[in-house]
């Protein structure tokens, strides 16, 4: 981190002096502008390693100063973070939909949550890979109270994309996480339905002996609710219940399609809310549970490529009687920090973009192979922000659709 190049562009001088000491101290090289742009002339000339800028320039508007600098060779990959004196939630969106990297807000702590973010951008390293901790389900006894839970019917969510590498199983975790914490007392069981290999498990580091082969192996009659209270694990820090997916493609093989079924509906008769993680797979098997899904969440990463075939399933659900407003498209940028903006997905796919998830490089890999939650990893980071934020607007959402579907 020592010697790594910051420009910091900020139009308050007090502001600008204070930051440009503050990282001097901090052995950082520090250049400074103190207007947009100039900011924009240093960052083209000099190529820092990462720009700093309080988005309320008052020569540039904020989302022009960032698409400046992320349509240009010479700066598209660099880090841009905003330390805004804004912290509205309209103005976070519009510069995390253009590009930028974090967001934070000048305020008590701005500090260290700026030290955080400049320690984490400049250290993600890529990540090595971890051994899969193999959890047992805990063989507890169930409470007495709880066994009796048909009759319920829970929440259907899914998780969508057109494309592997999206991010789909990592927000489907991240966000069944913050929907669990949301709601302490709601029961919430993740499914993850991904063939032929689900990848859940090893995000949350769960791998027990119980998985979607063997369940859809034992008789119907066998898996009821009860069954899952007990059996299926509640990996440490994520705090719902897991049915990890398929372990290898052959014993995908296996796999009956209509148990599928049968166990997600049984799962809603006894979670308040289940969560599907269906990846990319648009099957005879998946299809019938999107249709039943009072939520789709359809993660889209910024490459045209995803974009594109993005709009072909969206325009397959159409025909499908799948209505727009059950879908709540995430851009995530996965793959980087070059590609569309949320303007242009939007154009493209033909469906409003809920929110932008900016590209956290390998620290994003890494939580994943520590099997740790992004917002108990990075609290201060803008993805747990966003977590927090989304997933408490899903809640809200699939509470109002089904509430209109009731009258
Ligand atoms: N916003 C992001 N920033 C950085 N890396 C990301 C981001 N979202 C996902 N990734 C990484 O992309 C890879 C694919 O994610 P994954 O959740 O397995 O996608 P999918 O389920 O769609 O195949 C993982 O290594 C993950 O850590
Ligand atoms: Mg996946």
């Amino acid at each position: 981190m020592v010697g790594k190049c910051i420009l910091v562009v900020d139009d308050n001088p007090a502001s600008r002096v204070f930051l440009v000491n503050h990282l001097k101290g901090k052995q950082f090289t520090v250049s400074e502008a103190p207007t947009g742009k100039d900011g924009l002339i240093i960052a083209w000339r000099d190529q820092p390693d990462l720009v700093l800028f309080d988005p309320t320039l008052r020569d540039i508007p904020d989302q022009e100063f960032i698409s400046k600098l992320r349509n240009d060779p010479r700066t598209s990959r660099t880090p841009l973070v905003a330390l805004s004196t804004d912290a509205s939630p309209a103005r976070r969106e519009r510069c995390l939909n253009a590009g930028v990297n974090g967001y934070l807000v000048k305020a008590t702590g701005a500090v260290l949550a700026l030290e955080e973010t400049l320690a984490r951008i400049f250290t993600a390293e890529p990540p090595a890979l971890r051994p899969i901790k193999v959890e047992e389900p805990e063989a507890e006894e169930p409470k007495v109270e709880e066994t009796k839970g048909e009759g319920k019917n829970g929440s259907l969510i899914v998780f969508l994309s057109a494309k592997g590498g999206t991010g789909t199983s990592s927000l489907c975790a991240n966000l069944a996480m913050n929907i669990q914490q949301a709601q302490p007392e709601a029961r919430v069981v993740v499914a993850d339905l991904v063939l032929p290999i689900g990848s859940i498990g090893q995000i949350v580091g769960a791998e027990g002996k119980i998985n979607l082969v063997t369940v859809s192996d034992l008789p119907p009659g066998q898996t009821n609710v009860d069954y899952f209270y007990r059996n299926l694990p509640k990996p440490q820090t994520w705090q719902f219940q897991l049915l990890a997916g398929s372990p290898d493609p052959q014993q995908a093989n296996s796999i009956k399609g209509e148990r599928i079924g049968q166990i997600v509906d049984t799962l809603r008769s006894g979670y308040d809310i289940v969560i599907l993680d269906i990846g990319r797979a648009l099957s005879r098997i998946s299809l019938p549970l999107i249709q039943k899904a009072d939520l789709i969440l359809l993660v889209v990463s910024t490459d045209q490529g995803t974009v594109q075939l993005t709009k072909t399933v969206w325009d397959y659900l159409q025909t499908q009687g799948i209505e727009s407003q059950k879908i709540c498209a995430i851009l995530n940028r996965a793959v980087g920090l070059e590609g569309v903006t949320k303007a242009q997905a939007e154009e493209i796919i033909g469906l409003p973009i809920k929110t932008t998830l900016p590209y956290m490089g390998g620290n994003f890999a890494l939580a994943n192979n520590l099997n740790q939650p992004i917002t108990i990893k990075y609290p201060t980071d803008t993805a747990s922000i966003i977590f927090k934020e989304t997933a408490a607007d899903m809640v809200k959402r699939v509470r109002s659709l089904r509430d209109q579907s009731i009258t």
